[in-house]
């Protein structure tokens, strides 16, 4: 499926690789329907399930819905099959900030432009409570403006892939960025070990190696914990002193977000808009919970729907869950007996419940609106099996996406599979957004969704 060329989900034409890792690979793909370039993540699901690491997939959605940002990657969509977990991100064009450290060290004002990228959007990050965990040179790549955006938000956790080549990619659990508190186990503050990395990743931008090298892991873990610090002579005093703030051991004494923005050297040159950004976006403010929970009160207040007041919310990933130990391909499918059939919609529940009602009535089904997003349709006389029972829910994913399951709880199957296939599907056309997916996968559209 992800071979150049290959199309998936009949949406991206997928391209070259981009990049390597031990549970997912990026490549380049092209949007069939805008001409557009994305970067699609693809995640193989049985190592994260091995490994455990489902929560942590589930926790990058979440946190990439959560923070958007001119210099952090974008998260468009989540999509899966079977086997695959699929990110549409935004496509960064220019490569990754290190390949052009590894060509020569920086100049410190292209520095300092890198940095105050850096902490604009570690700023946005930490005051919406997400914090990276494990900033290192692979996260940060370059658009075609030559702007920093930070990858991986999220899925930070996940240990990385080697990498071969040497000085600025460190191996799979090297601590080269990781903060002394964290070597130590001691239990740290999110905030301040993202501080230490981005003072490891200056001192990287500007000298054109790591602080903090040996041959040997422990005696590395030494230097790290004393913050053993070697100035090369092209350092100005300005850039020491605020790297022995960023670098300090202690995180209780380590120089705060606000600290930073505050320092002279940092202040040189800064475009003050690159903090407009973080003031004045209340698009993101809340938490991805709050929005549901809000759209939960709005449902309510707004529509006056008390049928809203019982509705489950739902993630992405909890869509995806909510299939048999994450066979994916089934969530929307009708099953093998016939007598379930999923389907989504942008509709609010309202929309959809009335126009359940409207089809129900017109193919003579008796309708009961159960509330709770939850309607009950009968046919009037009793067939083979009884009175033929078809039950609808409609559950709340996100402000503007519901997901309908209709089920036959009693009668005849036969009867029940005409009346879809004749009646109810072709009736509900104009309000499904998907019903069942091309023949490998789900679809869930988180671009539309927050
Ligand atoms: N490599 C990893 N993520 C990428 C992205 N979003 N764009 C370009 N290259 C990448």
């Amino acid at each position: 499926m992800t071979e150049k060329g290959n199309i998936l989900m009949q949406r991206y034409e997928m391209g070259k690789l981009l990049g390597k890792g031990s549970f997912a690979k990026v490549y380049h793909a092209r949007c069939l329907k805008t001409s557009h370039s994305v970067a699609i993540k693809v995640i193989d699901k049985d190592k994260i399930l091995k490994c455990g690491l489902m929560d942590q997939i589930s926790r990058e959605i979440s946190v990439m819905k959560l923070v958007k940002h001119p210099n952090i990657v974008q998260l468009y969509e989540v999509m899966a099959t079977k086997t695959k977990i699929y990110f549409v991100l935004e496509y960064v064009k220019g490569g990754e900030l290190f390949k052009k450290v590894q060509r020569g060290r920086l100049k410190e004002d292209a520095a300092r432009k890198y940095f105050q990228q850096l902490i604009s959007a570690i700023d946005f990050c930490h005051s919406r409570g997400v914090y990276h965990r494990d900033l290192k040179p692979e996260n940060l790549l370059l658009d075609e403006s030559r702007n920093l955006k930070i990858s991986d938000f999220g899925l930070s956790a996940l240990p990385d892939c080697k990498r071969q080549d040497g000085l600025l990619h460190t191996s799979c659990g090297t601590p080269a960025y990781v903060a002394p508190e964290v070597i130590s186990r001691k239990g740290y503050d999110g905030a301040k070990a993202d501080i230490w990395a981005c003072g490891v990743i200056l001192y990287v931008l500007l000298a054109g190696y790591l602080p903090f090298q040996d041959k040997n892991l422990v005696d590395m873990y030494k230097k790290i914990c004393r913050a053993e610090l070697k100035w090369p002579s092209w350092f100005s005093s300005d850039i020491r002193k605020l790297l022995r703030c960023l670098l300090h051991p202690n995180p209780s004494a380590r120089i705060s977000i606000a600290k930073i923005m505050d320092h002279p050297w940092f202040r040189t040159g800064l475009d003050e808009r690159l903090f407009d950004y973080a003031m004045n976006s209340t698009e993101n403010i809340m938490p991805v919970d709050m929005n549901l929970a809000l759209d939960y009160l709005n449902a309510n207040t707004v529509e006056g729907n008390q049928a809203v007041e019982k509705l489950i919310n739902l993630n992405a990933f909890d869509i995806i869950s909510l299939s048999n130990g994450f066979d994916l391909s089934g969530i929307f499918e009708e099953n093998s007996n016939k007598t379930e059939t999923k389907f989504t919609s942008t509709n609010t529940v309202l929309t959809i419940i009335t126009k359940l009602e409207e089809i129900a009535t017109s193919l003579r089904l008796k309708v009961t609106k159960k509330g709770g997003g939850l309607l009950n349709m009968e046919s009037s006389k009793p067939g083979r099996k009884g009175v033929m029972s078809i039950d609808a829910e409609v559950f709340h994913i996100t402000p503007n996406f519901h997901l309908v399951e209709i089920k036959k709880t009693n009668g005849d199957t036969l009867e029940y599979q005409k009346v879809m296939k004749q009646g109810m599907r072709p009736a509900l056309k104009d309000i499904v957004w998907a019903w069942q997916v091309p023949a490998d996968g789900l679809q869930l559209e988180l671009a539309c969704l927050s």
